[in-house]
């Protein structure tokens, strides 16, 4: 008899894993219509080899710009103790994002909004993540220009930045390539 039930629940998780891939699939193609950066992400992976080669101070306050469903802010508040931001103009992701840190035991030191990332002010960032798209990253120069302050690092996935404001201190793993920038 309980080979029956084992296999209804092994159904049931196929069924229920089926239907979470599907609408992340077309989040991340909703999203896609209404940015320039569909949503996707950052794998645990490459957030604990972030983690490891980029040693920073527990009073950095960083801001992940596009935080999707959070999970980013989630895997780096296991892992260090900062307090941290995350900004999101998609409502069922950032509803995603509110309902994880309800839940979470990190809830204090974590904040999103629901925003667009264009209209917020960045002067008190001291660490920057972004995983956007090659059309944003140009588009969000002027902004760091302007609003980023001199020692800021911004971590940028997957796409470089050309930008005379921002040195190149580091890659990270250049498979994935997580690159390192202060701003000067
Ligand atoms: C590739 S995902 C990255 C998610 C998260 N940062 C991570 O690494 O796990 C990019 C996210 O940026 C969001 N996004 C794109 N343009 C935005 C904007 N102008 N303001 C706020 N969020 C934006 C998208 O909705 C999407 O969720």
């Amino acid at each position: 008899m309980w080979q029956i039930y084992l296999q209804i629940v092994i159904q049931i998780v196929f069924i229920l894993l089926f239907i979470r891939q599907i609408l992340i699939a077309v989040i991340a193609w909703w999203t896609g219509t209404q940015s320039d950066a569909p949503f996707e992400s950052t794998k645990v992976s490459i957030t604990k080899k972030l983690v490891q080669g980029l040693k920073l101070q527990p009073d950095q306050k960083i801001y992940d710009l596009g935080s999707g469903s959070g999970k980013l802010i989630f895997t780096l508040a296991k892992l260090i103790k900062n307090p941290m931001v995350g900004v999101e103009k998609n409502w069922p992701l950032f509803m995603i994002s509110q309902v994880r840190k309800f839940i979470s035991p990190y809830k204090n030191r974590i904040n999103f909004l629901h925003q667009d990332l264009f209209e917020m002010d960045l002067s008190l960032a001291d660490v920057v993540y972004i995983y956007l798209s090659p059309k944003t990253n140009r588009r969000i120069k002027a902004k760091f220009e302007k609003e980023l302050k001199p020692g800021a690092i911004v971590i940028a996935l997957r796409w470089q930045f050309e930008f005379d404001q921002l040195k190149l201190i580091k890659t990270i793993d250049a498979m994935h390539k997580i690159y390192i920038y202060r701003k000067i």
